[in-house]
């Protein structure tokens, strides 16, 4: 960020036009959900951590948009690890609704960092409960909780009603952030909701997800830059959406007049291995050529059948998702071909 733009100052405090504070905002869901909000009228606020650099993020089309920076588009620096910082951004803004999308989100990773993985996940989302709990007008708070809370599950599809299984140590955070939300609702009266989301993707999709990995490099192998994809389980399944369609679901959940839980999944089971017959057959290239299993990116424990169960959103929410996974595949692996045609010095370096 640009360290002499003064963050937060022109803020206004009350609801018309609608106001909401996105944690998470320079990520996939944060910038799909910004574009959402604007389009429907609201002033959005983001809270962002000081090492964030928005220059080249996914924020960086509407952060050089004079007419909607720091007119419609507010950011604050505030960090999950710091409550003084949060408390002061919630009482200047005031929003109507928080969307709270931030938090160490890669599951490989968090078998090795797993007290960062709990401190922000778990330990953050209990913070902005407790400060939420004291404000004199409380928020819509919705919750972007994640399929991985089923771990190994008792059963398929999972609904609302299943119970929690976590098998890694995101999953334990997740689950413990979860079950926080239910609580606050339930003791304390909160309007707080989770999305269950399970996995959702796009071209903004961060770099070491599979889906992105693949596409980028089956890109990258057309290209001429690279050569080989090294990958880990490539019999791995899950329920693999778009992100667009589930930010949709997350602002749908908060207009409702009741505060609940809704899984957001597209009911239909994948292979990593289908990702990549898609995403190079998309290229006219055989996947056969280039893949290499490479047990660094194995995993200590995977879940299972991970495959959720929408009929709840759809019912009380109207919502649904409108992306199949080939299409989702495809318009990822094409627009990484195009990056690269467009700035063909981006190699994957
Ligand atoms: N990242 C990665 N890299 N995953 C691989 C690879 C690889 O080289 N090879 C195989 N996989 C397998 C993983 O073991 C996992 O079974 C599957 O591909 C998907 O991995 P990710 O794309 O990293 O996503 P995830 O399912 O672990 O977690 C994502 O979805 C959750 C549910 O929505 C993340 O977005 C989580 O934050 C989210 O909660």
């Amino acid at each position: 960020m640009n360290e002499s733009v003064e963050v937060g100052r022109n803020a206004p405090v009350d609801s018309n036009p609608p106001v909401a504070l996105i944690t998470g905002i320079t990520g996939q869901d944060g910038s799909y959900l910004t574009e959402l909000l604007l389009e429907q009228g609201y002033a959005v606020h983001g809270a962002v951590r000081r090492t964030s650099s928005l220059e080249r993020s996914r924020l960086a089309h509407l952060y050089a948009n004079k007419d909607l920076y720091n007119q419609r588009l507010f950011l604050h620096y505030a960090d999950l690890d710091d409550p003084t910082t949060l408390r002061r951004v919630l009482t200047r803004v005031a929003p109507r609704e928080i969307y709270h999308l931030a938090g160490q989100s890669h599951v490989g990773l968090s078998f090795e960092i797993p007290e960062t993985t709990c401190e922000f996940t778990a330990m953050g989302t209990l913070r902005l409960l407790e400060i939420l709990r004291d404000l004199p007008r409380q928020p819509r708070f919705f919750h972007a909780a994640s399929s991985e809370i089923f771990g190994r599950p008792e059963e398929s599809p999972q609904s609302e009603k299943t119970p929690m299984a976590p098998v890694s140590p995101y999953a334990c955070a997740k689950a413990f952030a979860t079950q926080m939300v239910r609580i606050y609702r339930d003791a304390h009266g909160l309007f707080a909701v989770n999305g269950i989301l399970y996995n959702h993707e796009s071209p903004r999709r961060g770099e070491n997800f599979v889906t992105k990995k693949i596409c980028r490099t089956a890109a990258a192998i057309k290209a001429g830059q690279e050569s080989v994809l090294k990958l880990g389980d490539t019999n791995a399944r899950r329920d693999w959406g778009h992100a667009r369609d589930y930010v949709r679901g997350m602002w749908l959940a908060l207009q409702h007049d009741q505060p609940d839980d809704y899984v957001f999944a597209t009911g239909v089971l994948h292979s990593v291995q289908d990702i990549l017959e898609h995403a190079f057959s998309a290229l006219g290239l055989k996947w056969q050529e280039h893949v290499v299993i490479d047990p660094q990116f194995l995993r200590p424990s995977e879940p299972m059948f991970l495959v959720g169960d929408n009929r709840k959103a759809r019912e009380a929410l109207g919502w649904q998702p409108t992306v199949a996974f080939g299409e989702l595949i495809e318009e990822m692996t094409l627009a990484e071909l195009a990056r690269l045609e467009a700035r063909p010095e981006q190699s994957l370096a």
